[in-house]
């Protein structure tokens, strides 16, 4: 070959190394579980700094290094430095939720005349999948080799896992982009017909994990209306404006300004949110939140018809997590992307059903920029 095609193929091939060296993947020791199951941490990292830890036992996000406005790294996700307080936290940090995320009233729901009793783990209400839900178990990783920028997690979920019928063949895929996007994509299938509805839980702080609340936090939510709830955070069955409520997040308001109004016991949102986009349209922006201090900002895109916005308000300073920090009440917040609660009961909402044949498929990207 003549030198001066060498130069240019040299150059091609170099910028084919630089891409894939953009992103990498590795994987350290977490633990074992009460059953002598090795945990594993496998983080995702790419070329600007930012990466994502996720551990093979509930598909958890246990961290998340994000770059504020001056380049510094900060990690935004509250976790736990080891797999052990992992089991028995009712917090749900990080995990990934189902197989119905959110609650289902009293724990029954009927599917073609048949009842159904799950377990009430938040009595008198099911949440989350159960006692035993997919936070609670063990997934198989897959990985696509050190310089991957996305990780499988799949499991099989038994015909009557925690009272649910069918059995659900369930995989959670996390990919970490160029451009500071960490995307989750679900895929289900069932072979009877059942209920799903698959989240992400992870708490987030801006401003770095245990380093205060996020009530100063600036929130928007492309939602003009919410599911209003009872006493048990069950929804009511109404869809009500958010206009002239302590729940119009409809232009950036901190957190914490009209928290207090909203009520509840712990007080604090822990609501739905009804996406303004159509039912099943295509990924669009959901939330966007805005720390101003360290100028870190996250914006939400989801396919799902609603959010639930939950402020953190359960943390009661009983949880230490990583590094030694104790998480109280409103230090992180959660966006998750999801069909409304209680689906199974409210025929008016959008269908939570999966039948044999069908695939559940729903992709939520978290995206981080600086303001
Ligand atoms: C969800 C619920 C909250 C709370 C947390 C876990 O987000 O909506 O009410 O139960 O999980 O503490």
């Amino acid at each position: 070959m003549k030198p001066l095609f060498v130069l240019p193929a040299l150059l091609c091939s170099l910028a084919l190394f630089d891409l894939s060296a953009n992103a990498a993947l590795s994987e350290k020791s977490f633990g074992k579980t009460p059953q002598g199951k090795k945990v594993t941490l496998y983080t995702l990292s790419n070329a600007n700094g930012m990466s994502v830890g996720i551990m093979n036992y509930g598909a958890t996000v246990v961290n998340l290094i994000v770059p504020d406005r001056s380049g510094k790294l900060g990690d935004v996700a509250l976790g736990f430095d080891r797999v052990t307080p992992y089991f028995t936290q009712t917090a749900y940090l990080g995990a990934t939720a189902g197989r119905y995320a959110n609650r289902i009233a009293n724990g029954q729901f009927h599917l073609d005349g048949k009842a159904y009793q799950l377990p009430k783990n938040n009595a008198p209400n099911t949440l989350h999948g159960g006692f035993l839900g997919f936070d609670k178990q063990m997934w198989t990783a897959k990985t696509a080799g050190a310089e991957a920028n996305e990780i499988t997690f799949s499991r099989v979920s038994p015909d009557g896992e925690e009272g649910y019928p069918g059995k659900l063949d369930a995989s959670v895929t996390f990919t970490l982009t160029k451009k500071n996007e960490l995307q989750i994509s679900y895929l289900a299938t069932t072979d009877k017909p059942t209920i799903i509805n698959l989240t992400n839980h992870t708490y987030f702080n801006l401003a770095g994990a245990g380093n205060g609340s996020i009530l100063e936090h600036l929130l928007t939510l492309k939602a003009d209306a919410f599911t209003p709830v009872n006493a048990t955070l069950i929804p009511t069955g109404e869809i009500k404006d958010v206009a002239g409520t302590a729940w119009d997040f409809r232009s950036a308001t901190p957190i914490g300004l009209h928290l207090k109004e909203a009520g509840g016991k712990p007080i604090g949102f822990d609501h739905n949110y009804v996406l303004n986009k159509g039912l099943f349209s295509d990924r669009s922006l959901a939330a966007i939140v805005e720390e101003p201090k360290s100028g870190r900002v996250m914006k939400v895109y989801t396919d799902q018809p609603g959010i639930q916005f939950y402020s953190g308000n359960f943390l009661d300073g009983t949880l230490t997590g990583k590094g030694g920090k104790v998480y109280h009440q409103y230090d992180g917040f959660c966006l998750e992307t999801q069909h409304y609660p209680d689906s199974p009961n409210e025929k008016a909402f959008p269908s939570t059903v999966l039948l044999p044949g069908q695939t559940y498929q729903t992709t939520t990207t978290y995206a981080f920029s600086v303001k």
